[in-house]
């Protein structure tokens, strides 16, 4: 298996006296990471849960305390490395009264990419992140929006394989969400790998091929996504019924199963797959109609604070 990101056990203890007081904190404990190539990965967890360390272990910014990294096979923090990710950081500052147009051709110099094809890189570039018509902007008259849609085109203009973006959508309204959610979209069709981090689950799993929650510096989970939410979701479906009565809702009762009151008359019950024909006899048999059956599924961010209760039971 060909992976894009590889990490062994990698440990990150912060013993700096400045953030955690003289308190040595243990930020990545024993993560393992295995990122596909050409998939979606987003890594999830709250705010602290360690995804920036990882991510700037995995760029060289800072030294793990044990473990390994790899990216594309060449150890993380190499030259080699290097060369095969474009990066957008969690805090990103640009210059404000550069233009938009010129400091991309800055990044394209940085990048050591010839003059020659400078401009059509810019171009294509910025119409890849729906800026074509900001080249001549300064940065500073950019949307919150459109500088992370910019934090883009800077780590895309060298064409590396790999893509490694930091709290992809956070800060954003919902439009500008979307816009940034379908550029990544547009790069994985082109064949990029794409990494990035989010605190927010809702904001993201629509796009995701895979994910990897991050809890304290623990890996809870990485699966694809699909697979991982039916596991959380585990076998249960949720019966939508009429015209109940109080002896309907009794027999719910007395099964120990919870009745939801959606309006007068009508309600919602989870069962287990497993008795699920029992229930619905039981309330053809009382004159209920049963108006929804379908299978229970959590959102992303049910899903996660499942995993956590699972956690934490351990
Ligand atoms: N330079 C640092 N010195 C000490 N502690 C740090 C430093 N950077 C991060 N931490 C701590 O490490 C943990 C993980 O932080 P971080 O990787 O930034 O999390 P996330 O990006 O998931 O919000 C937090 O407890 C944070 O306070
Ligand atoms: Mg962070």
């Amino acid at each position: 298996m060909d992976y894009a990101i590889k990490t062994e056990n990698l440990v990150k203890v912060y013993t700096g006296k400045k953030k955690s007081a003289g308190k040595p904190v243990n930020a990545l404990v024993d993560l393992n990471l295995e990122v596909k190539v050409g998939d979606i990965y987003g890594f999830i967890g709250p705010n602290g849960a360690g995804k920036t360390t990882t991510i700037k272990s995995l760029m060289g910014l800072i030294r793990p305390t044990s473990g390994k990294a790899f990216i594309m096979g060449k150890p993380a923090g190499s030259v080699e490395a290097k060369q095969l990710v474009g990066y957008l950081s969690e805090v990103a500052y640009y210059y404000p009264f550069m233009e938009v147009g010129k400091l991309l051709d800055f990044y394209c110099s940085f990048y050591e990419i010839p003059r020659s094809q400078r401009k059509s890189k810019i171009e294509e570039t910025l119409a890849l992140v729906r800026l074509s018509d900001k080249i001549n902007a300064k940065m500073s008259e950019l949307s919150k929006g459109m500088m992370q849609r910019f934090g883009i085109a800077q780590a895309i203009i060298a064409k590396p394989p790999l893509l490694i973006l930091d709290e992809l959508t956070s800060g954003l309204d919902p439009i500008a969400q979307k816009e940034v959610k379908d550029i990544v979209l547009d790069l994985k069709k082109q064949g990029q790998t794409i990494f990035f981090s989010s605190h927010m689950m809702t904001e993201v799993e629509n796009i995701c091929d895979q994910i990897g929650i991050i809890y304290s510096g623990v890996m809870l989970k990485s699966a694809p996504l699909d697979a991982f939410l039916k596991e959380e979701s585990g076998d249960f479906s949720k019966i939508v019924f009429e015209e109940a009565s109080d002896s309907v809702l009794a027999k719910f009762k007395e099964k120990k199963i919870d009745t939801e009151k959606i309006r007068a008359g009508v309600y919602s019950a989870v069962v287990p797959d497993k008795d699920l024909e029992d229930f619905i006899d039981m309330l053809r048999a009382e004159k209920c109609r049963v108006s929804e059956v379908n299978p229970r599924r959590y959102s992303l961010e049910d899903a996660f604070f499942q995993l956590i209760k699972e956690s934490e039971k351990k």
